[in-house]
C-alpha cells in the first residue's frame, strides 16, 4: 500500500526523504513522488517504476530545501503514470498533499470541484484533498492551514493518512488519519544547533516567517523504519488525529480542533534491523531468522521451566468459542490455532477470513472470544472484523508482530510475536512465530480450563525448546534438495500442495508463496480431497509437493503420494530426516527434523517450502521482496 513520509529539519530534505521511501517500498509500490518547499515555492519531482527512477531524477534535478513531503504509490485509482504519482498539487499550485487510503466519494466531490472551475491533473482519488483544502483556505480572511484540512476532510468518505504542505507557511507540515496508519517522529534536541548549516536553515525560516525552529528534527511517515535514523521518539496518531509540525514542535488536535496531548515514546527498531545485512534479500534475511525468532518467543514465556501466561485482560476459563480473524499467511496461521485449540483446550473454533466476516452478521455468545492476527497489525479488513467484534460487545484478543500497530491498540490483550521487523512482502517469520504463538496462547486456554496437566505441560515445554535447533537442522539440511527441485521444476507452469491435518495449511501456505513471488499457479488441498476432482491436473508436467510427516496420517499421505505417481506426477516428498520409504516413492525429498510433538511439526515443514518458493523465483528473475501487484501492509479494503 502506499507509504508517506515527511521531514523537517536542517538536512536536505529529499535526500532524507528517498531513503525514507526506500524504507516503505515493502509496502509494495509503482511509482514515487517528492516536493520540497525552498523560498516560498513547491518543488516536485516524480518518478514511475521502481525508486532509483525518482532518486536519478533528484540526481538530474535537486530538490532543494528542508521541509519536504513524499510518497509511495500502490495504483488503486488511475494506472501508474506520472501525473497520477503524488504529491498532488492545488490549483495554484501552493499547496500538496500526499494520501494512502481511499476516498470513497471522490467521483462526487470532483464533480462539484470541477463544476466550480477546479482543473484536474489526475485520475486519482486523492486529488481532490489539494483542491478541497485550497477552496476553504483561500476563501478565508485568515487563511488559517490547519481550519482548512480540517474543513476538507471532514467532507471525505473512506480512509486517509494525508500529509500536507503549503508554500506559505515553509517548515511546517500538517498530518491527518483517519483509518490508515499514519505516525510522527521526532528527533533528539541537536547539540550542535549552531552550526553554519542549522543557522542558515534558521535563517530561511526567519526570512520565510517562520518562528525560531525547535531545533529537534520532525518527521511523519506511514512506519516506523521510514523515521530512522533522524527521529529518535514516536507518537502513533490515533484515529481522528491531527498533527501540525512545525517551528512550534508537534502539536496534536482531533479533527473538530480540541487540542490533544502528544505522546512520544523512544524507538526501540534500529537502522540495523531494517537492513539486510549480509544477505541479498529480505526474505532470506528473515528466513533464516526463524530458529532465533522461535528461540526468542519460547524464551520469553517460560520461567523456570514452566509456561508463563501473559495477562490477556479476561477470564479464559468463561471462552467456550473462538472466532480467529486474519488474511493471507496469518489466515493460514490460524487454521492451526484451531487444531491447537480443539486438540488442547476442547474448545470450539471457528477461522474466518476478516474480510468475509466483517460483512456477515455473526452470532456471538457471552463465552465468545475473538482472536485476530496479522504480522503487521494494520491490515483493513482484520481491523474492520475487530471493530465489529467490538461493536457486539465481544473481547478481542490479537496475536501481533508490530505491537505498536492500530490493531493492537484496539484489543482487550495482545499477543506479541516478537520476530522483529519482517520487510520481505512474503511473510515468513512471521508465520512460524504466529504458529507458536497459536500454540502457546492453546496451552493457556488448556490450562485455564484445567485441561493441561504438569506432564503435559512439561512435554510441550521440552517440544518449544528444541524447535529453534530443529529449525536450524531442517533450513541447514534440506538446501541442497531445495535448490536440486527448483533447478528442476522452475520453469513448470502450476505446482500442486498437498497435506492433511496439521499439513494442509502447510501445502496452502507452500503454494501461496509460491504464487506469490514466483508467479507460478499454485493451489494446496486436502490431501485426501484431491481425488474429487483436482487430480485431473496431474500430468509429468505437474510437480506435486507432498507434506508427510511421521504422523498418524503418514500411511494415507503414501497413498495420496501413490496416486499422483500412478498417474505420471512428479513428487517431491517433505518428511521425515531418515525415512527410509520417501526416496523409493518421490523424485525427491525435503528431509525435515521431528519435532517434539506432533502439533509443532508445521513450523518445521513449511521451512523449506519458503526456500523452494525463494529458489523458483530467483530462477524465474522475480523480485522476492516487492512481488509485482502486492503491498506488505494491506491498508485498503
Ligand atoms: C503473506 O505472504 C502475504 N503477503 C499476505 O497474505 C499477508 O499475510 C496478509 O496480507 C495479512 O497480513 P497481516 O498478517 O499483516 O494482517
Amino acid at each position: 500500500m502506499c507509504g508517506i513520509a515527511g521531514y523537517i529539519g536542517h538536512k536536505d530534505a529529499d535526500q532524507v526523504l528517498v531513503v525514507a521511501l526506500e524504507r516503505l517500498k515493502y509496502r509494495g509500490y509503482d511509482s514515487a513522488g517528492i516536493a520540497v518547499i525552498d523560498n516560498r515555492e513547491i518543488h516536485l519531482r516524480r518518478g514511475v517504476g521502481k525508486l532509483k527512477a525518482l532518486s536519478d531524477l533528484l540526481e538530474r534535478s535537486p530538490a532543494p530545501g528542508t521541509c519536504g513531503i513524499a510518497h509511495t504509490r500502490w495504483a488503486t485509482h488511475g494506472a501508474p503514470t506520472e501525473a497520477n504519482c503524488h504529491p498532488h498539487l492545488s490549483g495554484d499550485e501552493r499547496i500538496a498533499v500526499v494520501h494512502n487510503g481511499i476516498i470513497e466519494n471522490h467521483e462526487e466531490l470532483r464533480r462539484r470541484l470541477q463544476a466550480q472551475g477546479c482543473v484536474f491533473r489526475s485520475e486519482t482519488d486523492t486529488e481532490v484533498i489539494p483542491h478541497l483544502i485550497a477552496q476553504y483556505y483561500n476563501a478565508s480572511p485568515v487563511r488559517d492551514p490547519l481550519a482548512a484540512i480540517r474543513q476538507a476532510v471532514a467532507g471525505l468518505e473512506g480512509s486517509f493518512a494525508i500529509a500536507v504542505m503549503f508554500a506559505d507557511h515553509p517548515g511546517r507540515i500538517i498530518a491527518a488519519r483517519l483509518g490508515s496508519p499514519l505516525l510522527v517522529g521526532r528527533g533528539r534536541r541537536s547539540p550542535g544547533a549552531h552550526s553554519d548549516r542549522i543557522a542558515k536553515a534558521d535563517d530561511r525560516r526567519r526570512t520565510d516567517g517562520g518562528t525560531p525552529v525547535d531545533q529537534r528534527e520532525l518527521m511523519v511517515a506511514s512506519d516506523v523504519p521510514a523515521l530512522l535514523p533522524h527521529a529518535s521518539e514516536v507518537c502513533f496518531l490515533a484515529d481522528g488525529q491531527i498533527a501540525d509540525l512545525g517551528p512550534h514542535g508537534v502539536r496534536l488536535f482531533t479533527l473538530d480542533g480540541k487540542p490533544e496531548e502528544a505522546r512520544f515514546k523512544a524507538i526501540e527498531v534500529t537502522a540495523d534491523a531494517v537492513s539486510k545485512g549480509s544477505y541479498d534479500t529480505f526474505m532470506a534475511k528473515e528466513i533464516a531468522e526463524q530458529p532465533s525468532v522461535l528461540a526468542r518467543l519460547v524464551d520469553s514465556r517460560l520461567n523456570g521451566g514452566r509456561l508463563v501466561d501473559p495477562d490477556l485482560g479476561l477470564d479464559l476459563a468463561k471462552v467456550n468459542h473462538i472466532v480467529f480473524l486474519a488474511c493471507g499467511t496469518s489466515w493460514h496461521a490460524a487454521l492451526l490455532g484451531k487444531r491447537f485449540l480443539e486438540h488442547l483446550a476442547r474448545v470450539h473454533v471457528e477461522v474466518d477470513i476478516s474480510s468475509e466476516y466483517r460483512y456477515r452478521n455473526p452470532v456471538a455468545s457471552g463465552g465468545t472470544l475473538v482472536v485476530s492476527i496479522s504480522q503487521s497489525g494494520e491490515t483493513a479488513d482484520t481491523l474492520a472484523g475487530l471493530r465489529l467484534a467490538r461493536a457486539k460487545f465481544i473481547p478481542v484478543v490479537s496475536l501481533v508482530n508490530v505491537v505498536t500497530s492500530t490493531i493492537a491498540r484496539e484489543s482487550n490483550g495482545v499477543m506479541p510475536l516478537l520476530a522483529g521487523p519482517e520487510i520481505g512482502v512474503a511473510s515468513t517469520k512471521a508465520y512460524t512465530a504466529q504458529v507458536l504463538a497459536l500454540l502457546l496462547f492453546a496451552a493457556q486456554v488448556a490450562r485455564a480450563k484445567g485441561l493441561l496437566d504438569a506432564t503435559a505441560e512439561a512435554a510441550l515445554v521440552a517440544a518449544c525448546r528444541a524447535l529453534p535447533e530443529q529449525a536450524a537442522a531442517t533450513l541447514a539440511g534440506a538446501e541442497d534438495a531445495v535448490i536440486e527441485a527448483a533447478d528442476l521444476f522452475a520453469a513448470a507452469q502450476a505446482t500442486v500442495f498437498l497435506g492433511r491435518g496439521g499439513e494442509h495449511p502447510t501445502a496452502l501456505e507452500g503454494a501461496l508463496k509460491l504464487k506469490e513471488i514466483a508467479y507460478v499457479h499454485a493451489v494446496g488441498y486436502p490431501a485426501g480431497e484431491f481425488k474429487h476432482g483436482p487430480i485431473a491436473l496431474v500430468s509429468s508436467h505437474l510437480p506435486v509437493i507432498c507434506m508427510c510427516p511421521k504422523d498418524a496420517l503418514y500411511e494415507k499421505m503414501l497413498s495420496n503420494l501413490q496416486e499422483v505417481r500412478a498417474r505420471a506426477g512428479r513428487v517431491i516428498a517433505v518428511g521425515e530426516q531418515g525415512d527410509r520409504h520417501l526416496p523409493e516413492l518421490a523424485d525427491l525429498v525435503f528431509p525435515v527434523a521431528k519435532a517434539g510433538d506432533d502439533l509443532l511439526q508445521p513450523i518445521l515443514s513449511v521451512l523449506p517450502l519458503q526456500r523452494y518458493a525463494y529458489h523458483v523465483a530467483r530462477r524465474r528473475d522475480c523480485d522476492v521482496d516487492q512481488p509485482r501487484n502486492l503491498a506488505k501492509s494491506v491498508t485498503v479494503e
